[in-house]
């Protein structure tokens, strides 16, 4: 038989998160019931934060954050080119313009010179918020860049949709990813190659109470009950959004939260096997750099080849790899050089970006993964690079 296809990421749902979804969907409520509560309370609770929102997904997350904020048109915010698109289009739904900052070739995190280029772009209009996104899971060099942050005005909002479960620690200063010791919030994403997943699902952190107000209610059209009005009346003094995130997967949200210890340190486990195993290819193949403060929770196990001394183009080994049951994947290509992008800010120098995404490709990584399936992706690798 031949060996199972190994994709570069994939949920892990056991029978007791079925039951606990059917038993949400046998309750009396489907979208706003007790489950959203209890889900953020457990979630806020894990990643250290004061207050947790749940909603509809990562990127509607990063968009009640920009709301939260008041970003707006005249706005720049400031985002790595390094990332999902969602990250810069968070801005452009509010009319914020996006200014891209470079990344490092190696670790592929926007690193606090490179904010400051960006910053020395920005010719004078207001930042409202600089956005590091916690790549692959590697923590951003948080205190430098609230620091420049701070400087220029502007908000960190931190992209930690890859990041759950992530520390770090620097300068006798210990934080996780999401308790907002650095940023005002935090994005989440439950996506089912996520950490943990409830199928679509984001969450915002904030130490700020009136923040965790606004986006609470952002998420629900903008809509609120004034305390003693009468019992059917409601009043909307801005617009929101219908992003909430139902009962029914909150519940499995809780169900996979209870796993979540399980789930990363199985990730941990793998990402030092992947480290051991490739190191015979150093050559060629080099994980992602590792920042010394970053002890990561990895999403992801993106690696950096040098395909040109390989002989093979990315495309080629994609392809070899595919042919025998391993998924792979580019995370990511430069957001800024996105058509959409490009027709808005013309071509960009960002030279990091570019030796970034000249190299990168995802293998794979979820916590149901056997050793020997580790072993298997590296023979596998090794043999599409000719080696
Ligand atoms: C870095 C990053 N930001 C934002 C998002 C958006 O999350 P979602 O897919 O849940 O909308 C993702 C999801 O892939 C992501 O990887």
């Amino acid at each position: 038989m031949p060996d199972a296809f190994l994709p570069y990421g994939r949920q892990t749902i056991d029978d007791d998160d079925v039951a606990a979804v059917a038993a949400a969907l046998r309750d009396d409520f489907l979208t706003t019931g007790p489950r959203v509560e209890a889900f953020e309370a457990a979630f806020a609770e894990f990643v250290g934060a004061r207050h947790a929102v749940a909603c509809a997904n990562g990127t509607a997350a990063l968009h009640l954050a920009m709301l939260a904020l008041g970003v707006g048109e005249g706005d720049v915010c400031i985002v790595p080119s390094i990332t999902f698109l969602a990250t810069a289009n968070c801005a452009r739904f509010v009319g914020a313009e996006v200014v891209f900052a470079d990344v490092d070739p190696d670790s592929g995190l926007m690193t606090p010179p490179a904010l400051e280029a960006a910053i020395a772009r920005c010719g004078g209009r207001r930042i409202a918020a600089v956005l590091p996104v916690h790549l692959r899971g590697d923590v951003a060099e948080l205190p430098a860049l609230r620091a420049l942050a701070d400087a220029a005005g502007a908000a960190l909002v931190e992209d930690a949709c890859h990041a759950l479960g992530s520390t770090m620690s620097l300068g006798g200063d210990a934080a996780q990813v999401g308790d907002n010791r650095y940023g005002a919030m935090a994005a989440f994403s439950f996506h089912p190659v996520k950490t943990l997943t409830t199928g679509e699902g984001g969450a915002v952190t904030t130490g700020d109470a009136a923040l965790a107000e606004r986006l609470r209610t952002l998420r629900s059209h903008g809509m609120i009950r004034p305390a003693g009005a009468d019992p059917w009346w409601y009043e909307m003094s801005e617009i929101g959004f219908n992003y909430r995130l139902p009962d029914i997967l909150c519940a499995l949200g809780l169900s996979q939260l209870a796993k979540l210890p399980r789930f990363i340190e199985r990730r941990r486990a793998l990402a030092s096997r992947y480290h051991t195993s490739l190191a015979p290819l150093a050559t060629l193949v080099r994980p992602a750099a590792r920042p010394a403060w970053s002890d990561p929770a990895l999403h992801l196990m993106t690696v950096l080849i040098d395909f040109a001394a390989a002989g093979r183009s990315r495309a080629e080994v994609m392809a070899a790899l595919r042919a025998r049951g391993v998924g792979s994947q580019v995370h990511y290509i430069p957001v800024h050089q996105q058509p959409y992008y490009q027709a808005r800010y013309g071509a960009l120098d960002l030279p990091g970006a570019q030796a970034w995404y000249d190299r990168c490709l995802s293998l794979p990584l979820y916590p149901a993964m056997q050793d020997a399936d580790v072993d298997r992706v590296v023979a596998t690798l090794s043999e599409a690079l000719g080696r």
